[in-house]
């Protein structure tokens, strides 16, 4: 039995694709290894978003060619092998198969074609019209929770991006496979769901959608409702992407307990002229009613955010207008990343002005300001009760296990390992930077 070993950089999409490559892999023979010495494959899922996430791919070749004793057949996946392709070849001595973001499905073909003596193998094509997206449970990253795509793709082409040069135009999934997929999670012992898409909100099945039957004014809040009645614990979705957050999907949230309390809403700069230039297709006032919106919920809804500094032209001013949007929104958690320029995206051809030391100062002083004003925001916790799915062990101490809570935050407390897998309601005692700690409720 072949053994291979997967791992994967990227996004919650390229999560789930190696979720599905480990599941179909292991179904055609293979064994799935977490010992990468011991491998007789190696494929690597990579990224792309950010220079030094593509830079980590060559890093790892290197290593694995290295310092293994024994030499693997080296694969590359993902979204780093669909923008270059062969020339990958080229580029990293020592892969020897290279498969685009949507070929997957036919992996175990490519792996077998190898084993056979073939070198040079690429495959960039679409997902087969029958593709299984199932994954067979032990090949979840986690037995309670599970990422469920329902669209993939990106037409929106935001100047900086690469996405939609890696991952293609939008394609929603239809709405009834959706449905069954959900159904036979929350049969298999699922309790969280993560509806997940790089715009989950740009959701658009064709016409006989199956979500007639519920109400909404977008087709993606008629999905919301339509998986909340599933009646799977718990529903989270992201990315939601500005623009399209239509007030319906508050309204959604406000209706039914289990979808969860968290929006992830990416703002990525405070300045409308930034805004234009990256083509977001928002202006400041129009996210910050859609905030407002937010916050006007009956439910404590926690809002997390991306935001890129040092974009073309951003002056200081712009920089000023991000800090203030900051300490406006109020967000619980918001990943900062320095602007980093994409061959292939419109804002390449841009000239990169902001030089690194300062994109380092606005990224440093963003981060505090984030900091402060996200150590004021989560105080709010403070000795509420928040509801935890439990899902390991703690890692730091013993005697303690560790969750997200309904609004998306790590919780740490000390309980039984037998609260593994289950709901537990937890007092919140203290806010750590990333964390919240607590006590298990009496009223468990
Ligand atoms: N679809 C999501 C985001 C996908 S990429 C959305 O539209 O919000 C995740 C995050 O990476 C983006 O939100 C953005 O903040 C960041 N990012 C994307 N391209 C980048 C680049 N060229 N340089 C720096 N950060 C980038
Ligand atoms: Fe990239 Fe913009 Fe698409 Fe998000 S919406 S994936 S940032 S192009
Ligand atoms: Fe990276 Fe591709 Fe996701 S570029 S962020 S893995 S869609």
């Amino acid at each position: 039995m072949k053994k291979v070993y997967l791992e994967t950089f990227g996004c919650q999409m390229n999560v789930s694709d190696s979720e599905r490559v480990a599941s179909t892999l292991s179904d055609k023979g293979f064994e799935m290894t977490v010992r990468e010495d011991d491998a007789d494959i190696v494929l690597i899922n990579t990224c792309s978003v950010r220079e030094r996430a593509e830079h980590k791919l060559y890093t790892r070749v290197g290593q694995i060619r290295k310092s293994f004793k024994k030499k693997p057949y080296v694969g590359v996946l993902g979204c780093v092998a669909q923008l270059e392709g062969e020339t990958l070849f080229e580029k990293i001595e020592g892969i020897e198969l290279v498969v685009g973001t949507r070929a997957v499905g036919r992996i175990s073909n490519v792996i077998a074609r190898v084993l056979n003596g073939e070198e040079g193998i690429v495959d960039l094509g679409d997902r087969e019209k029958d593709y299984d997206w199932t994954v067979s449970n032990p090949q979840r990253h986690s037995p309670y929770v599970a990422f469920v795509p329902i669209i993939e793709g990106c037409n929106k082409f935001c100047t900086y991006c690469i996405v939609p040069f890696s991952r293609g135009r939008e394609v929603s999934l239809p709405a009834s496979e959706i449905i069954r997929s959900v159904l036979e999670l929350r049969r298999n012992g699922i309790k969280e769901v993560h509806l997940i898409g790089q715009n989950v909100n740009s959701y658009r099945p064709g016409t006989e959608s199956g979500l007639e039957d519920f109400k909404g004014s977008t087709p993606f809040s008629r999905l919301l409702r339509a998986v909340s009645a599933t009646g799977i614990e718990r529903i989270k979705f992201n990315t939601s992407f500005p623009r399209d957050f239509h007030p319906d999907i508050v309204d959604a949230i406000n209706e039914h307990e289990n979808l969860c309390n968290w929006v992830h809403l990416p703002v990525q700069s405070g300045s409308d002229e930034v805004l234009r230039r990256m083509k977001r297709g928002h202006t400041i006032e129009s996210y910050k009613k859609k905030i407002d919106r937010l916050r006007e919920s009956g439910r404590d809804i926690s809002i997390t955010t991306d935001i890129i500094v040092g974009f073309p032209g951003e002056r200081e001013k712009d920089f000023r207008d991000t800090v203030d949007l900051v300490d406006y929104a109020g967000y619980d958690a918001a990943y900062i990343f320095k602007y980093s320029p994409r061959p292939g995206t419109p804002a390449f051809d841009m000239e990169d002005d902001v030089p690194a030391a300062e994109k380092t100062r606005r990224f440093l002083e963003l981060e505090s300001a984030q900091r402060r004003s996200q150590s004021t925001r989560l105080r709010r916790y403070l000795g509420k009760t928040v509801e935890v799915l439990v899902e390991k062990q703690g890692v730091k101490f013993e005697g303690q296990v560790s969750g997200h809570s309904t609004c998306h935050k790590v919780v740490n407390f000390h309980g039984p390992e037998n609260l593994i897998g289950s709901i537990a309601k937890v007092q919140v005692s203290e806010i750590k930077s990333n964390s919240l700690f607590g006590q298990l409720s009496m009223q468990n």
